[in-house]
């Protein structure tokens, strides 16, 4: 059975304190939830200058790790950038690649994702991978050939033994923070529409294995729907992450 994934991604939010206490927040509210881990894994995107203070607000929790994003190169001369090993030095179990936002501020093309993909693989490192398609596409009724050129570009280059560490998130750009949400109908249609792209690269066995996350203004009001899709695994979080409440919300939609 593959794994129901909740994730926050905090993005550029939260001042270290405040991060601190949304954690451990977080932490107490889920361990009220005796089963949840038997059926959901959670997890936390905070900032890299926030991730080896929440590893520690969250210790003794199945509570899971993850940076928002990694460097292309292994180390050396590139100011500003975190890799991969320091990643994994602070603790994290995941990392975020591919996301929409990344794509459009900072010109992160299927090249470099590729490459951040391998770099975080290279440390045992967890994956979501983030596609989606922008409003022009889906107008113009291309969403379905944009999600799967972002796939072969980059996972349908891997091999089998690699996907397995790979999450996939489905966030249409439209969607993320704008309070529009896709509908059910349009999640599951494209999450089929992913499952089966892995399918037709790696085999129907290891396609029904990957978890594939949708992302894009998911609520407490909306998250029981579109987790109810046959092929929607969970949630990948924003704004609705950043309060405790909410989160847990959502995560109960998931049980
Ligand atoms: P949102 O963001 O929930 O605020 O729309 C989702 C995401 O970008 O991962």
């Amino acid at each position: 059975m593959r794994k129901k994934i909740v994730a926050g991604n905090w993005k550029m939010n939260t001042t270290l304190e405040e991060g601190i206490s949304l954690a451990s927040e977080i932490k107490s509210k889920v361990a009220e939830i005796p089963s949840v881990h038997n059926k959901t894994e959670i997890i936390l995107a905070p900032p890299f200058t926030h991730l080896y203070s929440v590893k520690q607000a969250i210790a003794n929790s199945n509570i899971l790790l993850s940076a928002q994003n990694c460097a292309s190169e292994t180390e050396g001369a590139y100011t500003g950038e975190v890799s991969a090993n320091m990643l994994q030095s602070c603790g994290c179990d995941c990392v975020i690649i591919g996301h929409s936002e990344r794509r459009a501020y900072y010109h992160e093309t299927s090249q470099i994702l590729l490459k951040k993909i391998k770099q975080a693989l290279a440390k045992d490192m967890r994956i979501i991978f983030c596609c989606g398609e922008k409003l022009e596409d889906r107008e113009a009724e291309k969403h379905f050939s944009v999600v799967e050129k972002q796939l072969q570009e980059t996972v349908g280059k891997l091999s089998t033994t690699d996907l397995k560490q790979i999450v996939l998130a489905y966030e249409p750009v439209w969607a993320i923070g704008t309070g529009v949400t896709a509908s059910k109908e349009q999640a599951q249609e494209m999450h089929a529409f992913i499952r089966k792209i892995i399918a037709d690269n790696f085999g129907s066995a290891i396609a029904e294995e990957t978890s594939i996350l949708y992302g894009g203004s998911v609520k407490p009001s909306n998250a029981a729907d579109l987790f109810a899709q046959p092929d929607v695994d969970g949630g990948l979080i924003g704004g609705a992450a950043l309060q405790a409440e909410s989160f847990l919300s959502i995560i109960k939609a998931q049980l």
